[in-house]
């Protein structure tokens, strides 16, 4: 299948940038509500307004498209056929709390393999974006990677779950992060822990997430010369392009030294 990759980019940025405004439309005029799923997880009106959206434009847009979403289609699977992977929040309780920290992801699968990422934070006026083989880029910078830090001064981002009923392996990793890097960063958002990486702000991320918290980031990373790999066994059942368990996005040279770091019994 012939896609236009740029035509494509830049129907993603401009929806991406329109969720944005919707961001901050409701944060700083609208308003929005907050609920739960899953009895603990935050989701606000506006996490559920910019799904409306952004599904709507690529349903007018792409018809033979399919959408992988957060809030309304998390469980398609993925295929030959393009699939958009979305997160209309990502950072929702940033989001929820008046924290600038929050993005909107858009990645685009085909053939069940990354095609391109778009990730745009509202508040901090940053755009990421790459296309496979093309590089990654901010703002129209082209990003790359920090590498040749020491795993001593590598500054280390990760996140926790809404579960809160198996914690005891994530500390015993971040207390092992803790000893042997710099510092360890609790920012909130996956997608942007991802495009920090990318732009030289983190030289490692890792973390368990879902398909829509990493489609678009770790294009992105990758394409600003991370090593992506896991730390740990991989669970769920995602095809592994878009499988976010036990993911390790670093600067190369940090790569084996940070598997050996977050090894825990
Ligand atoms: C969350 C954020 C957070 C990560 C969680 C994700 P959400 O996404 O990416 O940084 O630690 O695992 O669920 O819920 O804000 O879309
Ligand atoms: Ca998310
Ligand atoms: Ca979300």
């Amino acid at each position: 299948m012939t896609l236009n990759t740029d035509k494509l980019l830049a129907f993603a940025k401009r929806i991406a940038s329109h969720a944005g405004t919707i961001m901050v439309e409701a944060r700083e005029k609208k308003g929005f509500s907050a609920d739960y799923k899953a009895d603990h997880e935050l989701v606000t009106s506006t996490d559920l307004a910019i799904d409306h959206y952004l599904c709507q434009e690529i349903i007018a847009a792409y018809p033979d498209h399919r959408i992988l979403s957060e809030e309304s289609s998390p469980n398609l699977s993925l295929d030959a056929v393009p699939t958009w992977v979305i997160d209309p929040i990502d950072g929702t309780v940033n989001f929820a709390h008046h924290h600038r920290h929050v993005a909107v992801s858009i990645g685009l699968y085909v053939d069940g393999q990354r095609l391109l990422g778009v990730v745009y934070a509202p508040f901090l006026d940053e755009c990421y974006w790459a296309i496979k083989g093309q590089g990654a880029y901010l703002n129209g910078e082209r990003l790359w990677v920090a590498d040749g830090v020491s795993l001593r001064n590598a500054l280390v981002a990760t996140g926790f779950p809404y579960q809160k009923n198996a914690l005891e392996k994530l500390i015993k990793r971040v207390s092992n992060v803790l000893h042997q890097c710099q510092d360890v960063r609790r920012n909130g958002s996956a997608a942007l822990d991802l495009c920090w990486v990318a732009a030289g702000r983190l030289q490692a991320y890792y973390e368990s997430v879902k398909p829509w918290d990493m489609a678009a980031g770790a294009l992105i990373a990758v394409e600003a010369g991370a090593v992506l790999g896991r730390y740990d066994e991989v669970e769920s059942a995602w095809p592994l392009g878009i499988n976010g368990d036990s993911l390790l996005v670093c600067a190369p040279s940090l790569y084996d030294a940070m598997q050996q770091v977050l090894v825990v019994d």
